[in-house]
């Protein structure tokens, strides 16, 4: 079999990550892989259950009864969590934080580990997360870390809700943002941090369009 190309994009919540990982696998003809979302389903999952997320010891155990897969439409991710499609449900606002708090549980990192690794083994991949190149795939041909300040990733937070017509004041976002850094880059398994290889791309004062050729231009010329 033919060597397959992986792309890491590490960074904070918010950065555009998905956006930018989402136009490079287009322009490239590779797989978008959410990371974020398997951690949503696992909150999602535990939430229904009826379990705290915050509860590791019930979230651990709960996984025995949890099967998560992948599947494509369209070059669009679906998250299936034992046989019904959440895709939709795992990106409401309360599933933020709660799949940032099972995130923290190494049992629930273990879990998922072998899920992405199979995906970048049989597929070419543009991987998005916290971990994709200090941890999941390390030897990732192209490794980028791609963050924003905080007051930038919240105000664009704030405006993707109104795009959906959620109402969420930007100071609360704002606030959000922040711990959400504070326990993703803080905990002790796989924190988020830049691989030491990895380029640094800080999108504050950037639009859209020039992160896409930024970062294309890397990957052609690597
Ligand atoms: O990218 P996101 O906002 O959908 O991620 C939700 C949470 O999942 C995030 O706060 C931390 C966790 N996560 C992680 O620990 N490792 C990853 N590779 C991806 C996400």
């Amino acid at each position: 079999m033919d060597e397959k190309i992986a792309v890491a994009i590490d960074g904070p919540a918010a950065a555009g990550k998905s956006s930018i990982a989402k136009a490079l696998a287009e322009k490239f003809g590779y797989i978008y892989v959410d990371t974020g979302a398997l951690y949503r389903a696992v909150a999602f999952f535990a939430s229904e259950s009826g379990i705290d997320t915050q509860d590791e010891k019930k979230v651990a155990e709960c996984l025995k009864g949890l099967k998560i897969s992948l599947e494509y439409k369209n070059g669009n991710q679906r998250v299936i969590v034992n046989g019904k499609d959440v895709s939709e449900i795992i990106r409401l606002p309360k599933m933020s934080m709660a799949a940032s708090d099972v995130s923290k549980i190494k049992e629930v990192r273990a879990f998922l580990l072998d899920l992405q690794r199979d995906l970048a083994k049989n597929n070419n991949v543009i991987m998005d997360g916290r971990d994709i190149a200090t941890v999941i795939l390390p030897d990732a041909k192209y490794k980028f870390f791609l963050t924003a300040s905080p007051e930038i990733r919240a105000k664009r937070r704030f405006l993707e809700f109104k795009e959906k017509g959620i109402e969420k004041d930007y100071d609360s976002l704002l606030k959000e943002t922040k711990k959400r850094d504070y326990n993703d880059s803080n905990r002790e398994i796989a924190p988020l941090k830049p691989h030491k290889d990895a380029i640094i791309v800080d999108s504050s004062d950037m639009t859209f369009d020039e992160v896409v050729r930024y970062m294309a231009r890397r990957m052609e010329d690597q």
